[in-house]
């Protein structure tokens, strides 16, 4: 049990010391408040919430039904004088996690423990599985085994919580994703989800694009316009690559923060928005910080930060995030990832995450047929789409069709789904992209 929290309600100064005994003998965790009344436990939860909370029935200025009624987002277990098991029946009702009946022997400190580390691992499984549900959502869900459970926790949190998050990682391990699981988790999940890519636009753009502008305030602006923040009114705001952002750009984009106020390009006064931020770097945080990154601004949004691991560092979820990308990807089709596959996939260095295990897959999908061998495809270049090796069966040739519908969809991701960048790199026009993207159904 590291890194919990619990709080013990309880009044009476025998089953304290109890209590006590138990946290020092290491069976509970150290990290543990007790409070005496219903005051004082209402005092510590505005501050704080605990993972857990154990509440005797009655206590000297209320119950236990006092702490449910508020409704704090984690397990309260409650303990009750023998006699009183009808009442916690009630507290179950309530919404108590579950209740230890006190009898003269103690023996329901003995439970205590493994009732807790339960209440625990099952708050832990409902937050994953938030993001599990609902096909809507489908773009926001996140695979991954146990080696991939820390961050998904601090997923869930960062999606009850309403500050600025800062997500970090290398290319490919996420971050975008994470930050539609965090707005799709969050109370404004019915609110616009808007995105910008810092890094994508040239510097006098970005302006126009975050903050809007009044027709006029320069050549080209024949019209008003919103900016992205004002678009993204009562939703999320997601800032990619925050750490490319013009300096100049970061310090207007603090006082936004700030004093929640935009002012469009030309216009006299500013607006009221009301959005949640969520910003992602891929750079070394560390190491430009102060240079590329100011550091006010990267304070104020670390509120929360998560770093996404590698996927060289979380190889146990390598067969996991197989199964996932390929039900995604296969679309119903019988394909099959051997034993001896995956395992290859597991010991292999993944430099471009994955997003790479992605590309790899979705390659072999479309060049192997049936029974997958994406070993055989590691290591070479993501773009390359065409068989690279001879199509060993009739059955396994690849449509035209299908090789051009995978390679758009693989120039999108790489160019952070940026029509324009993809058709120019694609060297079609624009109008011919947009009619692809509509007739292989890939928006
Ligand atoms: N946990 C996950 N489960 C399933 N798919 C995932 C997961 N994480 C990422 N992906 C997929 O992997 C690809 C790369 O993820 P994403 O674009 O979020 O990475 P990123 O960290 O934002 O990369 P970049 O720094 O290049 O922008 C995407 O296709 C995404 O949908
Ligand atoms: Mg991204």
């Amino acid at each position: 049990m590291d890194n919990v929290r619990l709080l013990l309600i309880e009044d009476d100064l025998v089953d304290q010391m109890a209590f006590k005994r138990l946290v020092a003998n290491g069976e509970l965790p150290s990290d543990c408040e007790i409070a005496g009344s219903v005051a004082l436990a209402r005092d510590i939860l505005s501050r704080n919430t605990p993972d857990v909370i154990i509440s005797d029935y009655l206590l000297g200025d209320g119950t236990a039904f006092d702490i449910l009624d508020l409704h704090i987002d984690c397990p309260v277990i409650i303990t009750t004088g023998a006699g009183d098991e009808e009442v916690a029946v009630k507290a179950i009702k309530a919404g108590a996690y579950d209740y230890l009946i006190k009898d003269a022997a103690q023996n329901y400190l003995k439970i205590l423990p493994v009732t807790i580390e339960k209440a625990i691992r099952q708050k832990r499984n409902e937050e994953r599985h938030r993001f599990l549900s609902g096909r809507e959502y489908e773009e926001a869900l996140l695979a991954g085994g146990l080696g991939f459970e820390e961050t998904m926790r601090l997923i869930a949190r960062a999606a009850d919580a309403e500050s600025p998050v800062l997500l970090t990682g290398e290319t490919g391990t996420g971050k975008s994703r994470a930050a539609k699981a965090i707005h799709y988790g969050s109370r404004v999940r019915t609110m616009p989800f808007m995105g910008i890519n810092c890094a994508a636009l040239p510097e006098n753009l970005i302006e126009a694009e975050l903050f809007g502008y009044r027709r006029g305030s320069f050549t080209g602006a024949v019209a008003d316009r919103k900016g992205i923040f004002e678009l993204a009114e009562g939703g999320t705001l997601f800032l990619d690559e925050i750490g490319e952002m013009p300096l100049h750009l970061q310090s207007k984009l603090l006082g936004v923060l700030e004093d929640k106020q935009v002012r469009r390009i030309g216009d006299e006064s500013a607006r009221h928005v009301n959005v949640r931020i969520i910003a992602a770097t891929g750079v070394d945080v560390e190491h430009s910080l102060g240079r590329t990154f100011r550091k006010d601004i990267f304070y104020r949004l670390s509120v929360i930060r998560i770093h996404m691991p590698p996927l060289r560092e979380r190889r146990a979820d390598i067969p996991e995030l197989c199964k996932f990308v390929l039900r995604e990807i296969a679309e119903g089709r019988d394909v099959r990832l051997p034993d001896s596959e995956v395992a290859k996939l597991v010991s292999y260095e993944w430099p471009g995450n994955i997003r790479e295990l992605k590309n790899v897959l979705e390659r072999a999908v479309i060049l192997q047929g049936r029974d997958l061998r994406p070993s055989t495809l590691l290591g070479s270049p993501a773009l390359v789409c065409g068989p690279s090796g001879p199509a060993r069966s009739k059955g396994q040739i690849p449509t035209l069709a299908e090789i051009e519908k995978n390679h758009i969809r693989q120039s999108l991701e790489i160019m952070s789904r940026n029509v324009t960048q993809t058709a120019k790199a694609l060297g079609i026009s624009l109008s011919t992209l947009k009619r692809k993207i509509k007739e292989y159904g890939l928006k």
